[in-house]
């Protein structure tokens, strides 16, 4: 049974039968951006809801049916809240975990000298929840809200939460961690039309309960680690900072150059094969090929010619070269002396070997003195591989040894490569390498720059570069 039907398979427990069935009351610690906006819609929902902060002020706000903060349509759903005795306020939050059955922690975790987060908010409202729990008796769920950095939850939270109540994550209570999306302004509209709900569950139970009271609002939560939806926030925030400032780079180059940016990117914005799209989005290896690193020279080196600063597309270049090193260290590390190399041009389906990230590693192997062997799907003794270098002879002139040895160190199979080297280095998610490698065994380890197997076979000695 998946994750999924498991998750939504009734429960045999009454306790959280009653959880799931009934709506669970819920106290919200935190009553800032977050925190207010929560305590209003699962009101909304028909949740009864416990507000606490340590500031007085916010607490008076929202116990009195006013927003503490400006967000567009919030007073009017706190008002009917506290109208409907759904929404009361303390400063006790062991008061507050006693009285509810879920708490939803929302403190502020603000950036401490020196660039990490600061978790005293986070640490003083465990301390607190772990001794409201150590006076209940229930089955009690915490809900992580904060954007904090991948394992807090379960490294600095629960530690603390079970010290002070002597009670065991898992067993005694549930934690899950539920990041929040909402964008400042249109809080609400979010919050009834999230992009997506994400929830890292310790257990089954907490999951189901947890995407119980969300249902009203999406039906098909993610279901995950609670370390995965601790990143997917970081992911989440890096990425849309990416977006605003290559799109801020690209209106820099346009303006000096007459172009409307507006009208370049209203274009970019409606390719959603390639451009806004799932495509060029999973960790693997470099870029590499005939356009990308050419063309991101260009761009580079046309705002140099206009003195426009892109510091952004300046560093594509050398975050690309430091995926080409993470490959070599890989290898270098594996304590192999001959090495195999299943793909080599830039992707898999060419035989286009001009820029390819991989000629980079199997180049510096060569000059280390690493016995080397290789098979491609697409290349062969024919290829013209000294015709394609020439086009890119000014960028790479360094692999021109590499180049004139190519033919002597290609396999016409891949057992044939298998079979001379310890380590093979994968570039191409071809099907008939997956299966080549699925029965390997331990003899010959692998290194995957592609991701062919989600589960690597059990006897593989295996490592993916960035999972
Ligand atoms: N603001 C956003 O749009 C947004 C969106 C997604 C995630 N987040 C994350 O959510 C968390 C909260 O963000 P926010 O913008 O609401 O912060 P905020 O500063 O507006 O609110 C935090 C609240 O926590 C209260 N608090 C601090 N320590 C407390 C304690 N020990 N007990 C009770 N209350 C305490 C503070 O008084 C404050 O009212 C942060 O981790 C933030 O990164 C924020």
């Amino acid at each position: 049974m998946n994750a999924i039907a498991k998750f939504n398979q009734a429960s045999a427990d009454p306790a959280e039968l009653r959880l799931v069935q009934d709506l669970p009351a819920i106290s919200v610690v935190g009553l800032g951006y977050v925190g207010a906006v929560s305590v209003a819609c699962l009101s909304a929902l028909g949740h009864r809801v416990v507000g606490c902060d340590i500031d007085p002020v916010k607490r008076a706000a929202v116990g009195s049916g006013r927003s503490p903060i400006h967000e567009a349509g919030l007073s009017g759903l706190l008002g009917d809240g506290v109208d409907g005795q759904l929404i009361t306020t303390t400063g006790d939050l062991v008061d507050a975990v006693t009285n509810t059955d879920v708490t939803f922690v929302s403190v502020g975790t603000p950036t401490k000298e020196g660039g990490g987060c600061d978790y005293s908010a986070i640490i003083a409202s465990a301390r607190a929840i772990g001794r409201a729990l150590a006076l209940k008796d229930a089955r009690h769920i915490v809900v992580m809200r904060c954007s904090i950095p991948p394992g807090t939850t379960l490294n600095v939270m629960v530690p603390e939460i079970e010290a002070a109540s002597g009670k065991t994550m898992g067993r005694d209570f549930g934690v899950c961690f539920n990041p929040e999306f909402l964008r400042e302004g249109t809080a609400i509209e979010d919050f009834r039309a999230p992009p997506k709900t994400v929830i890292g569950a310790s257990d089954e139970r907490t999951a189901r309960v947890v995407a119980n009271i969300y249902r009203p609002v999406d039906q098909t939560p993610l279901l995950t680690t609670i370390e995965a939806a601790e990143m997917v926030k970081y992911a989440d925030n890096v990425w849309h900072a990416t977006k605003v400032c290559f799109a801020n780079e690209i209106g820099r180059i346009c303006k000096p150059l007459g172009i409307d940016s507006h009208e370049v990117m209203n274009i970019f914005v409606q390719d959603q094969k390639l451009n806004l799209s799932p495509y060029y989005l999973k960790p693997g290896f470099a870029y590499g090929g005939s356009c990308l690193p050419k063309e991101v020279r260009a761009v580079a080196h046309l705002a140099g010619e206009m003195q426009v600063d892109v510091p952004l597309i300046d560093s594509l270049a050398s975050s690309n070269e430091v995926q080409i090193a993470e490959a070599l260290k890989m290898v270098r590390a594996s304590g192999a002396t001959k090495v195999g190399f299943l793909g080599l041009a830039f992707k898999r389906g060419t035989d286009d070997l001009r820029e390819s990230p991989i000629l980079e590693v199997l180049n510096q192997l060569l000059e280390e003195g690493y016995d080397i062997a290789a098979h491609d799907e697409a290349i062969t003794p024919e290829t013209r591989i000294s015709e394609q270098f020439s086009y890119v002879s000014s960028v790479c002139p360094h692999l021109a040894p590499t180049v004139d040895a190519l033919p002597q160190l290609l396999n016409g199979t891949v057992e044939e490569v298998l079979d001379q080297v310890e380590v093979v280095v994968v570039t191409h998610a071809s099907d008939t390498y997956r299966e080549s490698l699925r029965h390997l065994g331990g003899q010959v380890r692998i290194i995957d720059l592609v991701r062919l197997f989600d589960n690597a076979p059990a006897e593989a000695q295996y490592q993916g570069i960035g999972w």
